[in-house]
């Protein structure tokens, strides 16, 4: 692996503690001005200081982040489809050339293993990897779930594992009963989704259970920009992730810290 690769993932994972929180930001992307990022800014801002990376898409980076924060972005680079459409029907959006004008740290694509679109996806990651090799980036590969897949540790091992043997260097997956076997079998760091809102005791709950079998971090969206108090809860997570608090001492930290 080369200097600038292992530099950039050093910056996505942090080596201090080997864990990241990824806060997601991406969700318009096919889901339009969801819940929460209806003017992204406003959202990510107050968020900033506790995220270790920021995932989201070239258009709400360009339009509503301040160039100057220090902060690595993952940009997602695959996409294509709405809410309203085939959602495995992804294609490649943006050229590496751009993701590399904008200074990413990393860029995330999503594969749709049992899809109908199955294979496109799988190949868009195989090319992306090669073009992150050509200059240096990670790929995230997001495991996504298909209508009728069922979220359990042999689907997502299977997910998961196949990312890793087409080259990502990261993988989001989702959180399981048996989840220690995603990791286990998944030669790349794993890191998870949150999934839609949870009441925060649970969603910590998720993020401390992803941590304990494994998980080298979350890359959450819903689950904190959501929360009627998300820099509390990010600050919780981070708790979780970094501090190894247990769920109870975080979601004693969020009570206190959503009184301020
Ligand atoms: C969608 C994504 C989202 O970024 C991901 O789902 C994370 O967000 P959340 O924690 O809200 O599930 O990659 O495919």
């Amino acid at each position: 692996m080369d200097w600038g690769l292992k530099n950039r993932l050093a910056r996505i994972i942090k080596p201090d503690t080997g864990k990241t929180v990824m806060l997601a930001v991406d969700h318009g992307y096919f889901l339009g001005p969801t819940s929460g990022l209806e003017v992204p800014g406003k959202t990510i801002e107050p968020l900033l200081p506790y995220a270790d990376t920021l995932m989201l898409t070239r258009g709400v980076l360009r339009s509503s982040v301040n160039p100057e924060t220090p902060v690595p972005i993952v940009l997602r680079v695959s996409g294509g489809t709405s809410i309203l459409s085939e959602l495995s029907n992804e294609s490649l959006t943006v050229a590496m050339e751009d993701a590399i004008r904008l200074n990413v740290c990393g860029v995330a694509l999503q594969v749709f293993v049992g899809s109908p679109n199955e294979k496109e996806t799988l190949i868009n990651l195989g090319k992306l990897v090669d073009a992150g090799q050509r200059y240096g980036i990670p790929v995230l590969a997001v495991t996504a779930v298909g209508k009728d897949m069922v979220r359990d540790a042999r689907y997502l091992s299977l997910a998961c594992r196949i990312c890793a043997e087409l080259g990502a260097h990261i993988v989001k997956t989702y959180y399981c009963d048996e989840f220690e076997k995603v990791v286990e079998t998944c030669p790349v760091p794993v890191v998870i989704a949150g999934g839609k809102k949870l009441e925060e005791k649970e969603a910590l709950k998720l993020a401390h259970n992803a941590i304990s079998n494994g998980a080298v971090g979350v890359d959450m969206g819903r689950n904190i920009f959501q929360s009627d108090y998300p820099v509390a809860m990010i600050q919780a997570v981070r708790a979780v992730v970094h501090k190894k608090a247990s769920v109870e001492e975080a979601f004693n930290l969020f009570n206190s810290l959503k009184k301020k």
